[in-house]
């Protein structure tokens, strides 16, 4: 059985049935761990990338079943930043030695193309040394596009589950996967380094969704892969009782997969994590993660960009929340470093890294 671990590294040999296996047995979590920071450390060594995370807007057109800003959440309290203080945000992460910044909201029609697209090249004139990541979800082509001449040049979208029925019961029907499928493989088209994902125990998650999110991600093949664990929001039609939270040890052992099926892949060990275990984020790492995504958000709107209950790191300032992710990092034996934080794909000829 230690046959099915190594053959990760090929995971195209590994039957479904094989991944379902091992993503639901904790035998293996050892052995999955070791190989897995092995791995991550032959090709990044102890370098953690860091990205300034600006939730810059919780206003939202969605109505997603686990998610706080949803449309439906009247008691949410809705904020949006202003094009200033997204860029002075920038300044305070660019001094604490941030190179990518990840613009995150929900969708929000107020932020048009236009005003995204100013606000991206402003950043970009300011910053010609940093990454620009939206997050701000499904566009048309001629949008990201957009965005992208303006200067973007990453862009996070989970696809938050492969499966079809599974979709469908987590989303209301004027969503649909095959919209968010297309904007993925869209955005990879553009140019956009591309990062995937979807949450670990969402309601009615069963094993053969995870394979199917792996098999999805196998054909993406995304810069980068975020999945944390579902939590729930007690404002959100999964925010009573019956629905649990995901789990940290199959969140942890899903990094590892991850790792070993996508080795150059930038891994996140997420705010979820963190939220669910106090030391989830070093867990994370150690199981083969390699970016944190430490808040930016100043604090009079950090509080009111809550996705899920009980989210980490509400109060502190931006300085202070990064210098607790330093020491977190230091004290398992990795390091925070100051870079934009490329991937590291294999050596090819347009690629020298
Ligand atoms: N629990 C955990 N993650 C969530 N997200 C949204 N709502 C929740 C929740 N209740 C995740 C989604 C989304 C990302 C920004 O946050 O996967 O893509």
């Amino acid at each position: 059985m230690q046959n099915i671990v190594d053959e990760l590294y090929i995971a195209e040999n590994l039957s479904d049935d094989e991944l379902m296996y091992l993503i639901q047995t904790n035998e293996y979590d050892e052995l999955l761990f070791t190989k897995a920071e092995r791995r991550r450390k032959e090709i990044y060594g102890t370098d953690v990338y860091i990205r300034g995370l600006i939730e810059f807007t919780n206003y939202c057109k969605n109505d997603c079943y686990y998610c706080g800003i949803r449309r439906s959440n009247k008691n949410a309290s809705r904020y949006r930043m202003s094009a200033e203080e997204i860029l002075s945000t920038c300044e305070d992460g660019y001094r604490l030695g941030f190179r990518t910044f990840v613009l995150q909201g929900g969708e929000d029609p107020y932020f048009t193309d236009e005003r995204v697209c100013e606000i991206v090249s402003k950043i970009r004139e300011k910053f010609s040394d940093c990454a620009i990541t939206l997050s701000i979800g499904e566009k048309s082509r001629a949008s990201y596009q957009a965005f992208f001449d303006a200067g973007a040049n990453r862009y996070l979208l989970r696809h938050e589950t492969a499966s079809e029925a599974h979709y469908k019961r987590l989303h209301p029907e004027e969503m649909k996967l095959s919209n968010r499928k297309r904007c993925l493989f869209d955005l990879k088209e553009i140019g956009y380094q591309v990062g995937a994902g979807f949450m670990v125990g969402s309601p009615f998650q069963r094993p053969e969704n995870i394979v199917s999110d792996l098999r999805f991600l196998q054909e993406l093949k995304p810069d980068m892969i975020g999945i944390g664990p579902f939590i729930s929001h007690s404002e959100t039609p999964f925010g009573q009782g019956e629905y649990e939270n995901g789990s940290l040890s199959l969140t942890l052992r899903l990094i590892s997969i991850l790792r070993l099926m996508f080795p150059y892949a930038l891994i996140p060990a997420t705010t979820a994590l963190a939220t669910i275990d106090s030391k989830g984020r070093e867990l994370g790492i150690k199981a083969g993660a390699n970016v944190v995504m430490p808040n930016l958000t100043p604090e009079k709107d950090k509080g009111k960009y809550l996705l899920y209950d009980n989210k980490i790191c509400l109060t502190e300032e931006s300085a202070l929340c990064r210098e607790i992710t330093d020491s977190k990092i230091n004290s398992i034996g990795y390091n925070v470093v100051v870079s934009v934080g490329n991937p590291k794909r294999k050596l090819t000829t347009e690629n020298k890294e």
